[in-house]
């Protein structure tokens, strides 16, 4: 496919190095002498994490899970359903559920209350991105990278089509997308 034309960049490469190296450091200062489990959703957040871990200087497992969001009967969006679960349990774990974007927070909201029942010793959120001005539901955001306005973004993780999300930079398309295409 033909790559979408870039209006700007948002955020480049230096920055989202610099800015997850500050929040790995933050992560690993708070769970300083424990170990950790790192949970990414397929496929958006894979860059992410895999960055993220790097930096990270407390013991570390991974592992992934999959969902796919669907309308309701009445063409409502926000629903969503696993598509692969977790390959171990999480029971008594220290879990950071990583995120590519938390926007509406129904996606971090209904994997929240799906890994809670799990019994984790305990459970945060950690977003690359966070666009608070489409939130529709309140979801406890402990760790961002960086706050973005109300513009379709891509790369670092983020698609368009499934493309772009191999990127080192984060950019806003242009012309600009159907939300979540
Ligand atoms: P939420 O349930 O509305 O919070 O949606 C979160 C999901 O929507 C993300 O995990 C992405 O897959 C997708 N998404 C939301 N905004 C964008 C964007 O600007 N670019 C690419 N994907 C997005
Ligand atoms: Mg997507």
């Amino acid at each position: 496919m033909k790559e979408p034309q870039i209006e700007r960049i948002l955020f480049t490469e230096e920055q989202i190095d610099r800015r997850i190296r500050e929040v790995a450091h933050e992560i690993s200062t708070k769970h300083a002498g424990k170990d950790l489990k790192l949970i990414g959703v397929l496929k958006g957040s894979v860059f992410f994490l895999t960055a993220l871990a790097r930096e990270l200087t407390v013991p570390v497992k991974v592992d992934f899970l999959a969902i796919s969001s669907f309308a309701n009967q009445k063409g409502a969006p926000g629903m969503v359903k696993i598509a692969k679960d977790l390959d171990e349990g999480i029971d008594g774990e220290d879990v950071v559920l990583v995120e590519d974007i938390v926007d509406t927070g129904f996606t971090t909201r209904y994997l929240l209350q799906h890994l809670a029942g799990r019994g984790p010793n305990s459970l945060e959120i950690c977003t690359l991105l966070d666009r608070t001005p489409r939130r529709i539901v309140q979801v406890p955001v402990d760790y961002r990278c960086f706050e973005i306005p109300d513009r379709f973004v891509v790369g670092f993780g983020l698609d368009y089509r499934q493309f772009c999300r191999n990127w080192k930079y984060i950019a806003v398309l242009d012309p600009e997308p159907a939300m979540r295409a």
